[in-house]
């Protein structure tokens, strides 16, 4: 088989690369591990940047997400027993967040590339790069029990951080930077509408906790946990007594419980690689770096890495430019040590870490009263919140 950019993962940012590229009259093959329905299925992210919205309406992709997102104007932020609002619009010129799941949007992808004759191979296995220092990198894979090779121009490796395109990077290229942060999220799914039309980011003593959403009527929960805790020592019961205590106060808001139909925890890190490109081999998503949840913004700057990388293939199809791809790496890792701030910035800030002393315990919650107190510290939150402009 021959392509002119292999594409390994079928996830966002895969997705996403192989219709941008196809807008651009550039073929692709996307080859993926898993079936179709367990990638339609697994449930991630779910808070769109503003501009993820703008590129997935501007590509032919938003009309069920202009249909069923929900467009969110603020949030709010939860501490010492009271509520705070930052109105994310008013302080970024009107910019705003979609809460769309992350299933939805590929969803929409897979349906995109299929209908306009899209080669996407699920359930494949073994697959391996080869000849990333040629101008005809190669990637083998099997294909029900068949050996076989796709031949392409370029490899963009978007199988997320379990992946095997970063590993294949020869020792000795790759610089990684990484933190591992001493708790996850237990996250559930239950089916109760929200109990709040806004997210609710909540500090307490007792750990984070955070309410999202899905739809009117999936709310989307999440509590701090012990990375390494067993699910089932969280038996329903226990996760919503936990929820109560740390996303009610003195108000009299209170949390409304239903059928938890998932639920899961995921650790925490942040991490990077530099540089995102071997020879051929171009890195991206999370395959390349990994942000810590609490800034909502993985799977944003997956949409961005491949946003530059679908230009820079085009400059250098069309024009022959090989600047783009060059300055590749450069110009996404400027954006993405912003999100990695912000992102370690809002973990920081809002969880519970064990090792504080009551003077570090202070401090925090001075920060979150600066945040909430101060026209420019929160309009600082709102826009890396809302995203910051794209590269260009
Ligand atoms: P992925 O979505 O991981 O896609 C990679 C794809 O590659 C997958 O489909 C995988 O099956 C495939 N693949 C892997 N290895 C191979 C292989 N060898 N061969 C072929 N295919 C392969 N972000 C948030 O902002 N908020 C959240 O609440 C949140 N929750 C998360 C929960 C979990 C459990 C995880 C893992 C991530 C979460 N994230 C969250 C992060 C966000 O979902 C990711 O940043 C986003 O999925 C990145 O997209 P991607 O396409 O780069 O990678
Ligand atoms: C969701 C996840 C996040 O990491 C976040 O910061 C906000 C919302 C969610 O899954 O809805």
């Amino acid at each position: 088989m021959r392509t002119q950019v292999g594409i390994v993962g079928a996830g966002p940012a895969g997705l996403l690369l192989s219709h941008l590229l196809h807008l651009h009259g550039i073929s692709s093959v996307i080859l993926e591990n898993r079936c179709r329905h367990y990638v339609e299925e697994r449930i991630r992210a779910g808070v769109l940047e503003q501009g993820t919205v703008d590129l997935l309406n501007d590509t032919g992709l938003g009309e069920r997400m202009r249909r069923e997102g929900l467009v969110h104007h603020g949030i709010e932020l939860s501490f010492s027993r009271r509520r705070h609002r930052i109105d994310l619009s008013e302080l970024t010129g009107g910019k705003a967040i979609t809460v769309y799941g992350q299933h939805e949007v590929v969803k929409d992808l897979i349906a995109a590339r299929l209908a306009a004759g899209g080669e996407i191979l699920f359930e494949v296995a073994d697959v391996a790069v080869h000849d990333l220092e040629t101008d005809r990198p190669r990637i083998t894979f099997s294909q029900d029990g068949k050996p076989q090779e796709l031949v392409c121009d370029f490899i963009a490796g978007c199988d997320g951080f379990h992946g095997v395109c970063r590993p294949s990077i020869p020792e000795g290229v790759l610089t990684t930077y990484e933190r591992v942060y001493p708790f996850g999220w237990l996250g559930i799914l239950a089916h109760v509408a929200p109990s709040s039309e806004e997210l609710i980011y909540a500090h307490h003593e007792r750990g984070f906790a955070l309410h999202s959403m899905r739809s009117h009527e999936i709310t989307r929960l999440y509590v701090q946990c012990d990375p390494h805790d067993d699910i089932k020592n969280w038996p329903d019961e226990r996760i919503w007594q936990e929820l109560h205590l740390r996303l009610e106060n003195d108000t009299n808001w209170k949390l409304a419980e239903g059928p938890v139909m998932q639920k899961g925890i995921t650790p925490m890190r942040s991490f990077v690689v530099e540089p995102m490109q071997y020879g051929r081999l171009f890195l991206a998503g999370d395959a390349a770096h990994i942000v810590p949840p609490t800034g909502a913004k993985g799977m944003n700057l997956a949409v961005a890495d491949v946003r530059l990388l679908s230009r820079a293939l085009d400059a250098f199809y069309v024009r022959g430019n090989r600047e783009l791809l060059a300055a590749y790496s450069a110009t996404c890792l400027r954006r993405i040590w912003k999100a990695q701030r912000f992102s370690w910035w809002m973990t920081s800030m809002l969880h519970r870490f064990d090792h504080h002393s009551p003077f570090e315990q202070r401090v925090q919650l001075a920060e979150l009263d600066y945040v909430t107190g101060s026209r420019a510290a929160a309009t600082s939150l709102a826009e890396n919140y809302v995203g910051l402009p794209f590269e260009d």
